[in-house]
């Protein structure tokens, strides 16, 4: 079987060095000219653990073949998988531009094409697309009918970023939304080659319950986390409550499971966010009104502004404080920021005046990309602490659960840290000013407590 795929975003570019490396012959078609001169000079376009050795691997081995000729490619492989990305439009619905000319070039290649070919839909999108959106553009460009000369199918992708290579090799599931058997055959008989004698749960409905499957997934798991973080909003709020271990225990009923219960600064990514926005969009058009996903983007959004809040209640006020950021990404082992807290929490700390000084490990240039001279850049988690008024843990990346509280003290004007991913342990950070998502301030001893209180107003912090 030879592989063609559609769009080199994350999707697209780890599968193909995942099928390269079983050993599929693989061709990468990319639109964006730098963005594939970049692939085949080894450089992926974003960072991700693994991905440029497997890139090395699968273009030294000849498997992986990066073009933007669609003709030769679909004429020279089996199946195409559309891997384009759906941006949001301003009203939260997505927009389908790319799937939709990746399905009419295509299917004009399909037009000349004499053997049977099957188009797989892996891009994220709403019910009913694949049905009526992609088979239309197919047909209609190929003049061949799909189901006949033509197969097609959706199949949802659950890659993590981070752990995209891991996750590609060993899914939970593989969920095949099929158009007919035939397609539905062709594509498990691909997962099965793929898989070996390891094959996850597969899955076959049809294409429509496929594409619901992607986006209530998405939405269970963010609807988890904006449950946790309500929880630990009220955790804070009730003396010497912790969230974490509320999490622990709660998480022990297989149940509830304790994945997705870390309470944090809210959910980011290029995936949570519009996928509920897009879910929220497509029930709204069919007249329902789905108050829970609303509220999970709500809650969402005002954790970010909680964040901030939790700073300013440390220093009175925040303005012409310097606030050390650690953390920019949208979580660990990725350089994305994407509708990432951080942005949020950023921009809402500069409105109130404050000077903010950043650092991760992974996101720097895309940082600058986005706030330009609005903020300071360190170049180390230490140097970041430098003179720092209040330093906010926004990402947990392990190199930040190294520091320990004689670098917050030695480095920092005042030493108070807003620990959002609770990666230090509070009784460890008692000697500071140490306030933490879902722990209530005042689970310090009194004594603790009167310290730090002093500390404080010897610095004029408090009245
Ligand atoms: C998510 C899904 O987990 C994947 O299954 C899916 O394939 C992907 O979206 C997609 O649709 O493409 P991803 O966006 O890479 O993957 O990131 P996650 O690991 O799911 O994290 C999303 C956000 O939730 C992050 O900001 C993370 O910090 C936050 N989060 C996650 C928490 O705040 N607490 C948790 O307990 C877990």
């Amino acid at each position: 079987l030879r592989i063609s795929i559609v769009g080199a975003g994350y999707v697209g570019l780890t599968s193909a060095v995942c099928y390269a490396d079983r050993g599929f012959n693989v061709y990468l078609l990319e639109s964006d000219r730098a963005k594939a001169q970049q692939i085949k000079v080894e450089e992926p376009p974003f960072y991700e653990a693994g991905l440029r050795e497997m890139l090395h691997e699968a273009l030294a081995s000849g498997k992986l073949e990066v073009s933007s000729d669609v003709k030769k490619a679909v004429l020279g492989s089996e199946i195409t998988f559309i891997a384009v990305g759906t941006p949001s439009l301003s009203d939260g619905s997505i927009d389908l531009t790319h799937v939709g000319s990746a399905a009419k070039d295509i299917g004009k290649t399909l037009k000349i094409k004499g053997d049977y070919h099957l188009v797989v839909v892996r891009s994220t999108v709403t019910p009913g697309t694949t049905l009526n959106f992609v088979k239309p553009s197919l047909e209609s460009s190929s003049g061949k009918r799909v189901g006949v000369e033509v197969g097609l199918a959706m199949q949802p992708e659950f890659l993590k970023e981070g752990s995209a290579i891991q996750d590609t090799f060993n899914p939970s599931r593989v969920v095949i939304g099929e158009y007919d058997s035939k397609s539905g055959d062709t594509l498990e008989s691909f997962c099965r080659k793929l898989h070996g004698e390891n094959v996850p749960p597969i899955l076959r409905m049809n294409p429509t319950s496929a594409e619901v499957v992607k986006y209530a997934s998405n939405a269970f798991l963010a609807t988890k986390v904006s449950f946790i973080n309500q929880i630990a909003n009220i955790c804070e709020k009730v003396e010497g409550v912790d969230v974490v271990k509320v999490a622990d225990a709660m998480g022990l009923d297989d149940r509830i499971g304790r994945k997705f219960l870390n309470a944090g600064p809210g959910f980011g990514g290029s995936c949570f966010p519009k996928d509920l926005k897009a879910l929220v969009a497509f029930s709204r058009e069919l007249g329902y009104e789905p108050k829970l996903l609303e509220a999970t983007l709500r809650i969402n959004e005002e954790q970010a502004n909680h964040v901030a809040e939790l700073v300013r209640e440390e220093l009175g006020s925040v303005k012409e404080k310097k606030i050390a950021v650690l953390g920019l990404a949208f979580k660990p082992d990725t350089d994305d920021m994407r509708e990432s807290q951080s942005i949020r929490i950023i921009n809402r700390l500069m409105e109130e005046g404050a000077e903010v000084q950043a650092y991760d490990p992974a996101a720097m240039k895309n940082a600058r990309e986005l706030f330009g001279e609005k903020i300071l850049y360190a170049d180390s988690a230490t140097n970041c602490l430098s003179g720092a008024d209040c330093a906010v843990i926004v990402t947990e990346w392990d190199e930040f659960k190294k520091l320990n509280v004689e670098d917050f003290k030695r480095k920092m004007r005042t030493p108070i840290v807003v620990d959002t991913r609770r990666i230090y342990n509070p009784q460890e950070f008692r000697s500071l000013r140490y306030r933490a998502v879902g722990l209530k301030e005042s689970a310090y001893t009194d004594e603790d407590e009167r310290k730090v209180k002093e500390r404080l107003r010897s610095l004029g912090y408090l009245g």
